[in-house]
């Protein structure tokens, strides 16, 4: 038996330290946290969506008291930045939470759901998607859904060769 070994590389540092456009694509993801509908978590998260014609596009999560038909900010953002601009690659996708009266210290990261989602989009337009997770103390930058969800189900994964 041998061992697979799966690494994953993440960039750690503090807002202060990135550049202006990551800097305006985190805050466009705080913004849009702060115009969530969720009243059943208190957990108010905001995602923005860089398209490669330079567009942002914000969503936030939406829930409903019917727990499952809500959705995640990050899909909420890439679902309607898909569907209104349907030839355009996602570049980046920027997140970011806000719960009792202030954002988390520490970077939010995608559920399980939405990593999937995220790899569907990078596959759907060949292009790589940067993550950027915010949090006040720290931020995270990875540079492709991989680095999120090793050995994940695709497209690919249903051939038989
Ligand atoms: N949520 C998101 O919108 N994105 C995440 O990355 C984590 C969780 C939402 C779903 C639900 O409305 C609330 O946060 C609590 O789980």
């Amino acid at each position: 038996m041998k061992n697979l070994n799966i690494s994953t590389k993440i960039s750690v540092c503090s807002y202060e330290e990135l550049n202006p456009g990551e800097k305006l694509l985190i805050d466009q993801a705080k913004e849009a946290a702060l115009r969530a509908y969720a009243p059943y978590s208190g957990f108010h998260v905001g995602a923005s969506v860089l398209l490669a014609n330079n567009e942002i596009i914000t969503g936030n999560n939406q829930e409903n008291a019917a727990y499952p038909s809500g959705l995640c900010a990050e899909r909420t953002a890439l679902f309607y930045a898909n569907s209104r601009f349907s030839d355009e690659a996602v570049v980046a996708v920027a997140v970011a939470a806000y719960t009792k009266d202030d954002f988390t210290d520490e970077p939010v990261t995608p559920c399980g759901a939405c990593r999937q989602v995220i790899l569907e989009t990078q596959n759907r337009y060949k292009h790589p998607v940067r993550i950027l997770l915010y949090g006040k103390k720290t931020v995270y930058l990875i540079e492709k859904i991989s680095d999120l969800l090793p050995l994940s189900f695709d497209a690919e994964s249903m051939t038989t060769e």
